[in-house]
């Protein structure tokens, strides 16, 4: 080592005739995928690199040596090519690890640092929980051009024998590209070798705790349209399963990066639940505000009680009770008819048939009193203006408590249809959510 490195100079390129480029050949060895940071976009490898190149100053003649024929030499007594990561996110003060080189007779050098690197990525979450990511490593010399060295790939593909498997992320596949790029400061090439890492989501995780909880939930928005009005509760369910779905979607959030550039398919999922159950609170308080109508309420207007009986309700497969509407009057036999119109006028005016009778007895046996004969009649007609009065108000609210009732029916029908269309929409939207993939656009994984 002493004779090899005797008049050594570190700091130059070993090379005798300047005019000629250093060949660098670089390689990766994957070991670790520690981390992938969605929010900040940055991966974290750990990789055995494989630095080789040609040290025209190290060279001897194993036949010399007792057939030495290879010697390791600490990396910081020799020339290192200034190979960096050019998407690296940390700050260069770690350095490489000062392994030792091995030197061959024939001047080949070999030098594998262990490095990690947190390089940035690109993340796209538009697919996310179901998504791909491509993750690149730049690796070159940062100060030397390409006429000086020149950096070449070692293989077409990334050392995989030693990977380790992440949890998060599956490894999909490796490339390895060399391209050469010319930049402003400089007329010369600079190459640079370039190793894609594509990775795919493990589900299992997203599906257990975001997705199957977000669909659970989207059905639970749905219960509110079964629940009746009088039960009071139909907001407070609504509003509790609005404040879960916020829930679900600040947790999402917290997972991606603020970016404005691609909305994940799960947001918008959660979007339109959230908007469902929006809605269904806003459709909760028409319905109960239709169902509790206050004071005098309107007749249902004729078109929406056509509407809904004839066209709504047998579709929904609903049966409304129809007492006084035309239609089911119609339904019944003609003597059915008869008899009821009989019992109704026996039932409805029943004290004024007896009243007169009544008076014309009294009126016989009162005919002398004349005194008391004129404030009996006063009377009599009092009494009869008070039962006019009872029975009017009585058909009042009888029409009152129809009026009603078709009202509540109203409500009952749009609550169903609104549970059968938000069924439909969320149906659609799960099916969606969970056929959808990135488009099959990678590369192999062939390890060796
Ligand atoms: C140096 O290398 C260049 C390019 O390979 C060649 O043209 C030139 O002749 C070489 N010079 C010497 C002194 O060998």
């Amino acid at each position: 080592m002493q004779n090899l490195l005797r008049g050594y100079e570190k700091s130059v390129r070993p090379v005798y005739n300047s005019s000629e480029a250093v060949v660098v050949a670089l390689g990766l060895t994957l070991t670790q995928i520690l981390d992938l940071d969605e929010k900040n976009q940055v991966l974290t490898t750990n990789v055995w690199m494989e630095v080789e190149w040609y040290d025209e100053k190290l060279l001897w003649n194993s036949s010399e040596y007792e057939g030495l024929a290879s010697i390791r030499i600490p990396c910081n007594y020799m020339w290192l090519p200034d190979v960096v990561l050019y998407n690296s996110v940390d700050d260069y003060t770690s350095g490489y690890m000062p392994s030792l080189a091995m030197v061959y007779d024939n001047s080949r050098v070999f030098w594998g640092p262990v490095v990690r690197f947190r390089s940035s990525c690109k993340i796209d979450i538009t697919y996310f929980p179901f998504d791909d990511q491509v993750c690149r490593l730049k690796l070159g010399s940062w100060a030397y051009n390409g006429y000086q060295v020149e950096v070449v790939n070692r293989s077409t593909t990334m050392d995989l024998t030693n990977f380790v498997d992440n949890g998060e992320w599956e490894l999909i596949g490796v490339r390895v590209t060399r391209n050469v790029v010319y930049y402003n400061c400089c007329v010369e090439p600079f190459p640079d070798v370039t190793f894609y890492i594509q990775l795919r989501r493990r589900i299992k995780y997203y599906f257990m705790n975001i997705i199957i909880p977000c669909i659970i939930l989207s059905f639970l928005c749905l219960a509110g349209f079964l629940l009746p009005p009088e039960s009071g509760e139909k907001i407070t369910l609504g509003l509790s399963v609005l404040l879960t779905i916020t829930v679900f979607m600040l947790m999402v959030a917290d997972k991606m990066p603020q970016t404005s550039e691609s909305i994940s398919v799960i947001s918008i999922y959660l979007m339109v639940v959230l908007s469902m159950s929006c809605l269904s609170v806003l459709t909760s308080v028409w319905i109960l505000s239709i169902h509790h109508q206050r004071g005098q309420p309107k007749q249902v207007p004729r078109w929406i009680k056509m509407f809904i009986c004839s066209v709504l309700a047998p579709m929904l497969c609903i049966k409304i009770q129809k007492s006084d509407s035309e239609p089911s009057r119609k339904r019944q036999t003609n003597k059915d008819r008869r008899s009821m119109k009989k019992s109704r006028v026996a039932m409805e005016e029943p004290e004024i048939i007896r009243l007169e009778p009544m008076e014309e007895v009294q009126e016989i046996s009162l005919v002398e009193k004349n005194g008391y004969r004129e404030s009996f009649k006063e009377r009599q007609d009092a009494i009869n203006q008070l039962i006019n009065m009872l029975q009017r108000k009585h058909h009042e609210e009888v029409k009152e408590d129809e009026v009603f009732r078709e009202w509540r029916d109203v409500a009952f029908v749009l609550d169903r249809l609104l549970f059968v269309v938000f069924l439909l929409i969320i149906t659609v939207a799960t099916v969606c959510i969970l056929e959808m993939r990135p488009g099959e656009k990678g590369f192999s994984r062939s390890g060796g």
